[in-house]
């Protein structure tokens, strides 16, 4: 009888609480039937919770972490770094190491730069309408990542050409030492760089490296910003292609002929292209051709050639920041 009771409360929707009943026996179920008692309901959710957590310090442990967690994300959001629509806000320290002047990029520059990284990763960049309807559907949109210029350091140097050695993360080989890199993302800037003869225009670390001395992405001057940059390369998405990797973004051609790069709405690809490619443009690995996603910022083609994020690479970027993530250390001051 009493079932058939709750039976009828349910379908009826009469209670607004579902856990209603059925673990508080000593309820007077039959009174609540009484239509002059229906505009005062009881919910004892919370009733039952503290006699449940009086009994199991398990439940206990779970719901200190549980109002930890809810305490730091409502603080997360205070300070801005979580913002309303889940979006993280990195916090950006830019360590310029210059030997000509021409090399000192102005703050100018490094503000159209950040401009740059926030408009690509919220996919609200002037060219994101070039992308081929074939990949709209797996487009990543807004990644819910976006930067924040915190500080500039400047220095200048006697050295006029680095190599992909870090030296330029410590203050002990002529560099500038990190900030907090469990906190901030580090950008360095550098004159010019080279590796085995070959111009570089940036390298990165990946997560793994989160708030390791050398973490962080390195930007040759040339390659940086837009303002006086070099053409082709001056679109100021070597930075959104290296911001790329410091989340866990590999080449897109996975690093291999038909590598993978742990996205599958990547479409595999022999390797990387240059310049500006065609589209379509077909490869075929394992026997299967497709139309290859050459528009990806992280494959190598020129700036102005490349213009998307996936949305499987949207995941791997979001899982990195996330508050369980690698590089959740981004969300605090
Ligand atoms: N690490 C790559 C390089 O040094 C960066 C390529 C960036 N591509 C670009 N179009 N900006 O070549
Ligand atoms: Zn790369
Ligand atoms: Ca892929």
């Amino acid at each position: 009888m009493k079932k058939l009771l709750l039976g009828i409360l349910v379908i009826g929707s009469i209670s607004s609480c579902n856990s209603d009943n059925i673990t508080n026996p000593s309820e007077d179920v039959s009174s609540t039937t009484e239509s002059s008692d229906l505009v005062k309901r009881g919910c004892p959710s919370e009733e039952i919770r503290q006699e449940a957590l009086k009994n199991s310090s398990e439940l206990r442990q779970r719901f200190a972490a549980l109002e930890a967690n809810t305490e730091k994300f409502a603080n997360d959001l205070k300070i801005g770094k979580v913002l309303a629509d889940g979006t993280v806000e990195i916090p950006v320290i830019v360590n310029v190491l210059y030997n000509t002047t021409a090399e000192n990029v102005s703050d100018a520059r490094i503000a159209e730069q950040i401009a740059v990284l926030n408009q690509d990763y919220t996919a609200t960049n002037s060219d994101v309408n070039k992308i081929p309807t074939e990949f709209q559907v797996v487009s990543s949109g807004d990644t819910k990542v976006k930067f924040r210029l915190v500080n500039t350091i400047r220095k200048k140097t006697n050295t006029k050409s680095w190599r992909t050695n870090d030296a330029m993360k410590k203050a002990s080989s002529g560099g500038i030492d990190a900030t907090s890199p469990t906190n901030y993302l580090n950008m360095w800037v550098v004159g010019k760089m080279t590796s085995q003869g070959s111009t570089i225009l940036g390298y990165a670390t990946f997560p793994e490296s989160a708030g390791l001395w050398n973490d962080g992405v390195v930007i040759a001057a040339p390659f940086f910003g837009k303002t006086g940059a070099s053409s082709p390369f001056n679109l100021g998405r070597t930075a959104t292609h290296e911001v790329g990797h410091y989340l866990n973004l590999r080449h897109i051609w996975g690093d291999a002929n038909c590598g993978n790069d742990l996205v599958a709405d990547t479409p595999t690809q022999t390797t990387a292209n240059y310049g500006k490619p065609s589209y379509p443009l077909y490869n075929t690995c394992s026997g299967v051709q497709r139309s290859v996603m050459f528009m990806n910022y992280m494959d190598y083609v020129d700036d102005a050639a490349m213009f998307m994020f996936s949305a499987g690479q949207k995941t791997r970027m979001q899982s990195v920041v996330a508050t369980s993530g690698a590089r959740a250390g981004l969300r605090v001051y």
